[in-house]
This record gives C-alpha cells, structure tokens and sequence, in this order.
C-alpha cells in the first residue's frame, strides 16, 4: 500500500503549545501509523519560495519538543497566497501554492493556525481542491467553534503573574498600577488574568468603559483603607466616549484619564509580546497534544475539511468553515463576567450604553 504523505505548517502569531501539536502530528503519523510528513517553513512561504524550504519532519527532528516555545518550523502573518506581497505589488499566488503541494506529492495539509490561516486553508481546499485539515491556535483564545485554544492559559499564567508582583509594589507605593494584556477585539487574557490575579478593575474590548466608574472604583478601596488599585486593560479596550483623549496605548490612555478625574499616582506596564513566548504550561501541552492526535485521526479517516475543537473535555471537529468565523469576543453573559462582577470587580461598563446592565 503506498505510504501516506501529508505536510504541516504553523501560520499567524505564535502561542506556546505549537511545538507540542507538531510533535504530537510526527509521534502519531510516523511514528505509530509509518506516514511521511513534510513541514513548510514559514506556513506556507516553504512552498512558495524559491528554493522551497520543505523539510521532513522525522522523529528525531522533533525530539525535545513538548516544552520548547515558539515553532521549529517558523511562522508568518504576511504570507497569505492569495494576496501575495512582492516587489511588484500585491499577487494571487494560490494557484502556484497547490501546484507545489501537489508536485510534493502531499495529500494534504495539517494547518495549524488562527482564524485568519483558517480562512487561507478553507478557500485553498474550496478553490484549489487542496486538502486541508485544521488546527486552531491563538493566545487571544478568540476563535470561533472551540471552547480554548491552547497557548491561552500560557498567556494568562504570564499575566497573572505580572499581577501578583505588580500588587506587592502597588500596596507598598499606594498606586493605581495598570497592566496593558493582549487582546486586540477579544478580551479573554483580561478577564481570567484579571480574575486569577485579583485585579479590581478590568477594561474589555467588548464594553466601552467610563473611566469614572474606575475612579469610583479607586475612591470606593480607599475609603476602606486599601490606598492601592490594579486595573487590567485588553490592547482593545476604549473608553465609551469619543471625546476622551487617546493615548499610545490603551493602558495609558486610561491611566490619563483616571489622572484628569482623581488625585492618584499612576504607572503602566505593557505585558506584551511576553505573553507568547515561553514554553506552554502543563494545560496548553496537553490540549496542544490531543489536537494533534486528533488531526492525524481525521486524517486517517478521510474527514479533509474539517478543523480540530475542543467542547467541554471532549476534542471534537467542526467544518473548516465555521472555524473561519468572525472572532469569538467575550459574551457579557459568560458565567466568567457574572464571577468577575460577584467578587466586585468592576468592568466600567457607561451608563446608558447597551451593556449597562452589566456594568
Ligand atoms: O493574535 C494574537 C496577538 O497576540 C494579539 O493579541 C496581538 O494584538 C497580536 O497578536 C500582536 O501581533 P504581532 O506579533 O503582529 O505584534
């Protein structure tokens, strides 16, 4: 019978745990089930440069693996192939890209990505008749058709721990500390970091805040002798108000703007690209891992088209299409903003806004 081939690739921003679903792809693929996999430098630029970079990916290529971030095989937000930037300007490449898969002699690809590359692999399976199946991927935890992604509890473990050591020089300075986590429409990080590291505050992209709900809030902890404040903002939260000044930056944009209302001494710390890098917590391996086992099994069973979830415990699949969705933002509803709000943090919602019911 003739050796199965498949390729893989991981596309978009970085998350801790894309190492472990390669891994996880090569144990089970060649390891148990005797396939070839190639991997794509780059997502898929490995095609499409020239010479390719396309590599095999053997066992011993991916030993020591489980615990390293980053990905071996590299990654890009600016290699779309159906958009392609070159020196002569913007370029559909994708016809060009499914020759090269095919010339490899690849069935198909594992592509492991956020909702963007999600988006590139279901129009590439739909266009080109490339089979794709995919994994989802992003610290933002913001896509559609899965409950977690894994690389989201790394960040949030990063995040929390920024605010367990922002609190102790908070307390003893008595300042209001603001800490800027990623989260450009989607406010997830925030809101569990925020919840883990006892924050007193919380800004989301999804609710507009009034900065005087914060400062009631501040003014509220120092009546009762706390002289401290820890905010959390999400990179996408905005104050309601398009009058209020804008700053570099949501944190210090909201830091000015407690600043204009109360007497407070400020200090912003932007977490960043922190929270991507580093090795995946124990969590994000093992979820990082049963999305790869549980790709090479569709693959195995023929299902192309379809992209890797988790629902509750269980790993499941969705059609590639759903997975390609708008991003999934947090829902005012969600029991998380429900606990947020019961342990009297407050999440600045403006009054007469849609959500005020919330805030
Ligand atoms: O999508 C993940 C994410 O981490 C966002 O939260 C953040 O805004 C963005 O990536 C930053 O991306 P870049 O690596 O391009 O700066």
């Amino acid at each position: 019978m003739k050796r199965r081939k498949i390729g893989i690739l991981t596309g978009g921003g970085d998350a801790p745990g894309l190492n472990a679903v390669i891994r996880a792809v090569v144990k089970y693929a060649v390891g148990q089930l005797g396939w070839e996999v190639i991997g794509s430098e780059d997502a898929f630029n490995g095609f499409l440069d020239d010479p390719q970079r396309l590599r095999p990916m053997t066992l011993p290529s991916c030993q020591g693996l489980l615990h390293r971030g980053g990905t071996i095989l590299g990654t890009t937000n600016h290699g779309d192939p159906f958009a392609f930037a070159t020196r002569d300007g913007i370029r559909d490449r994708s016809a060009e890209l499914a020759a090269a898969i095919r010339r490899e002699g690849l069935e198909g690809l594992v592509v492991i990505g956020g909702d963007g590359t999600q988006r590139i692999a279901a129009r590439l399976m739909r266009e080109h008749g490339v089979p794709v199946v995919g994994v989802p991927k992003t610290i933002d935890n913001d896509i559609a058709a899965t409950d977690f992604t894994f690389g989201f509890w790394s960040a949030v473990e990063v995040a929390t721990e920024a605010l367990d050591r922002l609190h102790t020089t908070a307390e003893s300075h008595d300042r209001v500390m603001l800490l800027e986590v990623m989260g450009r429409t989607a406010g997830w990080i925030a809101l569990y970091a925020g919840v883990a590291g006892g924050a007193d505050c919380i800004a989301l992209p999804e609710l507009p805040y009034d900065p005087a709900r914060f400062c009631d809030k501040i003014l509220e902890r120092r009546a009762r002798g706390r002289l401290f404040t820890l905010i959390v903002v999400a990179e996408g939260a905005a104050p309601a108000d398009p009058d209020e000044p804008r700053e570099r930056g949501a944190a210090a944009t909201l830091a000015a703007a407690l600043a204009r209302r109360v007497d407070v001494e400020t200090r912003v710390t932007v977490l960043g690209h922190l929270q991507r890098g580093g090795g995946p917590i124990p969590i994000d391996r093992v979820l990082a891992t049963r999305f790869g086992v549980k790709a090479v099994e569709l693959i195995a069973d023929d299902r192309w088209g379809e992209m890797v979830c988790l629902r509750g415990q269980d790993i499941d699949a969705v059609p590639l299409s759903q997975a390609a969705g708008p991003p999934r933002e947090v829902d005012l509803a969600h029991p998380m903003i429900a606990a947020a709000r019961a342990v009297g943090i407050e999440l600045g919602a403006a009054r007469g806004r849609r959500h005020v019911a919330l805030g």
